[in-house]
């Protein structure tokens, strides 16, 4: 994989929306290796991108994290971006004891399975790992207890490996979106009765411009925290 002698990047969630932006931008400097749960969902992107390898893999599964990693041959990894994320925003007495667990087993626990079964070749190569947050990781708000209970798991988590991965080199990047234009946003803000117009979202290529800056950046600093949010009110 690592034979082109290009730095090398896995991307999750690389089907579609915010993974797939960060996925073609670095590939324009790196070997990706791009998550999905199927190869069919990554069928654009590799048309696009013919050297990409395909990294099939649920997220939520812990089984098949364990497969897809076993099954990949990455000495080093120098980006690992964890986009693959699910919104379930709803009052909070809606929610049942297995949709907290569902969304946490795919926002939280499966990140958290990947990135440490993954550490020793980002340590390899002194990498860069990027996780994709959101302002729901630093703010409450009606309807959230689920979706941002994962994410301030989650910054928890960033905060508390960036401290660890400080003596190995490993740098921790929490990229923190308001609305970006994908499915997730579009639906949210549909169903809530306020979707608003197209100004009021960040493309996802402008998340992946965020991404490419620490990513890019010389390896002596780290972009710990990057909050893109749209200029507009929605
Ligand atoms: N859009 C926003 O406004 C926004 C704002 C802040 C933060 N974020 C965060 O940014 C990340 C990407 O969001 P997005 O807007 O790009 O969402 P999206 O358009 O809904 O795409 C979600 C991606 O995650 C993948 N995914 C979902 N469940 C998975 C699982 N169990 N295993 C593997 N992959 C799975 C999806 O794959 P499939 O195609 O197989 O479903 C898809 O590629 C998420 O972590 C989200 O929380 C988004």
């Amino acid at each position: 994989m690592s034979g082109s002698g290009r730095p090398v990047a896995l991307v999750t969630g690389a089907s579609r929306g915010i993974g797939l932006a960060i996925a073609r931008d670095l590939a324009r400097t790196h070997t990706v290796v791009a998550g999905a749960r199927s190869t069919a969902a990554l069928a654009g992107l590799v048309d696009e991108v013919p050297d990409v390898v395909p990294f099939v893999c649920d997220v939520g599964d812990g089984d098949s994290v364990a497969t897809a990693v076993a099954a990949l041959d990455a000495d080093r990894l120098d980006v690992v971006v964890h986009s693959a994320g699910i919104a379930d925003e709803r009052p909070f007495d809606t929610f049942t004891r297995d949709d907290w667990r569902r969304s946490f087993e795919v926002n939280v626990f499966g990140v958290a399975d990947l990135t440490a079964r993954l550490l020793p070749a980002l340590r390899r190569a002194r990498g860069t790992v990027v996780f994709l947050n959101s302002g729901s990781g630093t703010f409450s708000y009606p309807d959230g207890a689920v979706y941002s209970g994962t994410k301030f798991a989650l910054r928890t988590m960033a905060d508390c490996l960036r401290e660890e991965e400080r003596t190995n080199g490993v740098r921790v990047v929490s990229v923190h979106p308001g609305f970006v234009d994908t499915d997730m946003a579009r639906t949210i803000r549909r169903e809530a009765g306020r979707e608003g117009p197209d100004e009021s979202y960040v493309q996802p290529e402008t998340i992946a411009a965020g991404v490419r800056v620490a990513v890019d950046a010389p390896h002596e600093a780290q972009f710990e925290t990057i909050a893109i949010r749209p200029t507009l009110r929605a």
